[in-house]
């Protein structure tokens, strides 16, 4: 049996959704970005507006101690095991240039990051392309004999699939010199994130870093907020590639806020389950739309052969409702694009507009 080209769109075509995607005054409702739904924490807000004033004028504190004590008991990990950085982008940034020298395996269809910050750090990058969005944990092992690093996300971007097992195979059948990044970013706004995540194999592998953010889970997405969970040697190694000062104050004061409520991300949780399951019944009763399966706060639709460019495209000039086309994803058609699951009135808005472009 041949070997399968994967064609790389990275380089060209990774592109983000979110309102600068597209001409922002278009839009109205911003489907495309996948944060929670409720948005950020009122008490981040109040932290937000009570420290600027004063926090402005002061450089912020480098080592982000406050905030990492926060998250230390948030997680109940050890505050040497973690790093801060300004979104989690930086990290998978870091990472890249501390562990991949030569080559990095990556599964696709997946977050186009991973594959520029391999590229950026002088990499190559091979593809193990998924089967029906699903990892194949030996074809993964298999490509990754002599590489420097594996990058996996879960649930995965931009299927929303969940995949523990197979990742949890592939951190164990991986050699122990591969580092392996485990991208963890939307796991608290899945139905069991405590089932699911893998943040407590980092002390039995010392080559894998957890990575998790505070832009989906607390909506935080404008402020920057980012971190890692690995062992404190993977840590200094991480660390190497941080600028001073790369958490601005007022991301910090958030995020120590936010933590506080972790009622927010289960609100989330609970509103992300019921609409998830409305969403996608009414959906698959249209003619021209079959909603894909995920775990997460957001998922994909099948266009039935429609371009996926072109109808976000006219979906937007037509209703004003953005969503994520996604052709841009390596490993992936032009016939879908993915939605992100918000408050039963914005859903109800997102069902209209697809209703206009059914049949
Ligand atoms: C899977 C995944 N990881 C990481 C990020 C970046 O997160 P942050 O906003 O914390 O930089 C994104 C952003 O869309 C993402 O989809």
């Amino acid at each position: 049996m041949g070997q399968e080209v994967i064609v790389s769109k990275g380089m060209s075509a990774c592109s983000h959704g979110g309102i600068y995607s597209v001409n922002p005054k278009l839009v109205k409702l911003d489907c495309s970005s996948n944060i929670n739904p409720f948005g950020t924490p009122r008490r981040a807000i109040a932290a937000i507006q009570k420290g600027a004033q004063l926090l402005a004028p002061v450089y912020p504190d480098p080592e982000c101690k406050e905030l990492k004590s926060s998250l230390s008991r948030y997680l109940h990990v050890n505050p040497e095991w973690l790093s801060v950085g300004n979104g989690a982008m930086e990290i998978i940034y870091w990472f890249a240039r501390a562990f991949v020298k030569k080559r990095a395996v990556i599964p696709a269809p997946t977050f186009c990051e991973y594959e520029l910050a391999a590229h950026k750090a002088g990499a190559l990058v091979d593809f193990a392309l998924m089967r029906d969005f699903k990892l194949d944990a030996d074809s993964v092992i298999e490509k990754a004999r002599d590489a420097d690093a594996v990058f996996l996300c879960n649930p995965n971007n931009p299927t929303g699939m969940l995949d523990t097992k197979q990742i949890m195979k592939i951190i164990e059948g991986v050699e122990s010199s591969t580092k392996v990044l485990l991208d963890e970013c939307f796991i608290e706004l899945v139905d069991y994130p405590g089932a699911n995540t893998l943040i407590g194999m980092v002390k039995e592998f010392d080559n894998l870093v957890i990575l998790r953010s505070l832009t989906k889970s607390f909506g935080l997405a404008g402020l920057r907020v980012g971190y890692s969970i690995c062992n404190p040697a993977l840590t200094k190694k991480l660390s190497i590639y941080k600028i001073p000062w790369n958490v601005n104050c007022l991301a910090q004061a958030a995020g120590i806020a936010a933590l506080k409520d972790a009622g927010h991300v289960a609100s989330a949780r609970a509103l992300v389950k019921r609409e998830r399951g409305f969403l996608q019944d009414r959906i698959g009763k249209l003619e021209s739309f079959s909603p894909c399966k995920s775990d997460a706060n957001y998922f994909m639709i099948d266009l039935h052969g429609r371009n996926s460019t072109q109808f976000r495209d006219a979906l937007l000039r037509k209703t004003g409702v953005l969503v994520r086309d996604c052709s841009t994803f390596t490993g992936m058609d032009s016939h879908h694009i993915r939605v992100a699951i918000k408050t039963r009135k914005e859903n109800l808005l997102l069902l209209k507009a697809l209703g206009m472009f059914d049949g």
